[in-house]
């Protein structure tokens, strides 16, 4: 089977109301895209599988915070001052553009690949130097430009109904887990170290939305924010009273260091032991992270040739950062961000300490420590881009394309579908979907359409198993089990379905 590209998946989300982009009855309004019932149930279930691996599985705790975020909070964490961008405006026809992603594009047409590749980390004033010296216009009408200026990425409201209290649309959950840590860390009596977690809306104005979920303006992130005392940062907690066993050390990754960056080599394949002997990974913690990571898209089914994780150039870092490695993943042939980890060290705590003047420390070991912070942030849509694209085929022999999904994320484990539109074959398939749910699985039922076309629906929608009830079922209780794998058939027992 083929691999489908971005065009073909777009194509399958609008045919099957997958995605939609948002407000499309007026027009649409870039950056914001919504989820039909399949798309959701596919990205419920990718988020209960992260629910799964990063809270419980580590024995980590979750919240949630509220959406808006209080003026103070956002000026400690420093984004009102830095979580900026460098924009452009067309004088002529006001349309507006991310300048380095501008200029990226410009330099790549004219194949001036060292300059492509420079643009993300240049000051406000080099990026304006480029614009006068190449004469760069306006793509849509080639007028001029004005200055560069930083734009501030947050959406502002006013609360209450006299305004004058500012507030910000959060632009990552991180903050609503840094501010309420130290509650948190008193009621429940917590130890070092300890991992709290949150998931939800975010919003960012992006001056240039994108690739459809790769940059919205609106979004979803799922975050773990991961407290220890930094003198142990080789210390693993306790996993329900047992130790994690340093077998996850001999993992695998590709990583790409900042030398193979600066040298335009591709990611090396390292085992997480080598990473830290070679300092490229800072500590044990941090390696633990990127192991549940990489066996996250294992059960995602990314294969690991798709995937690198590449330490950040110093002039990346996030203003909150000390170091950072992102999770990249290939989408339509080029590596997106997935997921960005960051050793936040005690900048969030520290700087929320000062503003609310409130002792962050805690006891450990009987000493006070300010904790420090790993934190992994995943983008929901782009994780789920990510695994849609790189899980779409055409199967030319059956002549439609198939989503082909680990079983823990199908929309739908079954669709039970009655051979006609018959009572008594539809009474079977009532009791069919009976027996499945009853054993946990869902279940979509249809009884329209001829079977090929109903085939057809279940392979493009993930549908793992399809239950077709016939006339024999009526007489041995037997029904046919299709597997979207290689559409093969088997006849099972009725009773036996799910087992
Ligand atoms: P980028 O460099 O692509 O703008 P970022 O470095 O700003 O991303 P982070 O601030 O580290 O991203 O955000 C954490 C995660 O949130 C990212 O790894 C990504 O998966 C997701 N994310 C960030 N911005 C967007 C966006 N505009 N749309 C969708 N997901 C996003
Ligand atoms: N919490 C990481 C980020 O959104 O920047």
């Amino acid at each position: 089977m083929e691999k489908e590209n971005v065009d073909q998946l777009m194509n399958l989300c609008s045919r099957r109301g997958i995605i939609i982009p948002s407000f499309k009855i007026y027009g649409e309004l870039a950056g914001f895209y919504d989820y039909g019932p399949i798309g959701l149930s596919i990205k419920s279930n990718i988020k209960s599988l992260w629910r799964k691996m990063f809270v419980k599985e580590m024995g980590n705790l979750e919240i949630e915070s509220t959406i808006i975020g209080y003026d103070k909070v956002y000026q400690a964490s420093g984004h009102v001052k830095t979580f900026t961008d460098p924009i452009l405006k067309c004088v002529k026809c006001g349309s507006t553009y991310r300048a380095d992603k501008l200029l990226e594009e410009f330099f790549e047409k004219q194949k001036n690949y060292e300059l492509a590749k420079n643009v993300g980390h240049m000051s406000l004033d080099e990026l304006q130097g480029l614009v006068s010296k190449y004469n760069i216009t306006c793509p849509k009408c080639k007028g001029e430009f004005s200055k560069i200026t930083a734009f501030n990425l947050m959406m502002k409201t006013e609360v209450g109904p006299t305004g004058g209290t500012i507030g910000y649309l959060r632009p990552e959950t991180a903050q609503g887990v840094f501010v309420d840590f130290k509650e948190l860390y008193k009621s429940y009596n917590f130890r070092l170290p300890i991992g709290i977690a949150q998931e939800g809306k975010v919003f960012r104005n992006e001056i240039s939305p994108r690739q459809i979920l790769i940059r919205m303006r609106e979004f979803s992130q799922m975050e773990l924010e991961y407290f220890f005392n930094p003198e142990k940062a080789d210390e693993l907690p306790l996993i329900n009273n047992q130790k994690i066993n340093d077998e996850f050390l001999s993992k695998k990754i590709y990583l790409l260091s900042r030398e193979d960056q600066a040298k335009n080599e591709d990611a090396k394949k390292v085992s997480l032991l080598e990473a830290l002997k070679l300092r490229l990974i800072p500590n044990k913690i941090f390696a633990y992270m990127v192991y549940k990571e990489s066996r996250l898209l294992e059960i995602l089914g990314i294969d690991e040739d798709l995937a690198r994780f590449r330490i950040l150039m110093a002039d990346e870092l996030p203003h909150y950062s000390k170091g950072n490695i992102d999770l990249e993943i290939k989408v339509n042939g080029k590596y997106e961000e997935v997921a960005g980890n960051a050793y936040r060290s005690d900048f969030d705590l520290s700087n929320h300490s000062k503003m609310s003047n409130t002792d962050m420390t805690v006891l450990d070991d009987n000493k006070g420590v300010l904790p420090h912070v790993i934190e992994v942030s995943f983008g929901l849509d782009r994780l789920f881009w990510a695994v849609m694209s790189n899980n779409l085929y055409k199967d030319e022999k059956r002549g439609w394309e198939v989503l082909m999904l680990n079983k823990v994320i199908q929309p739908f484990q079954y669709a039970v579908y009655p051979l006609q539109k018959d009572n008594a074959l539809i009474d079977k398939s009532i009791e069919a979907q009976k027996i499945l749910e009853e054993k946990g699985y869902s279940v979509f039922y249809k009884e329209t359409g001829s079977i090929g076309k109903r085939y057809a629906k279940a392979d493009e929608i993930g549908i793992g198993k399809c239950i077709t009830i016939d006339y024999n079922t009526l007489d041995d209780e037997t029904v046919t089990v299709r597997d979207i794998s290689d559409a093969t058939q088997i006849r099972v027992k009725l009773k036996d379905l799910g087992n």
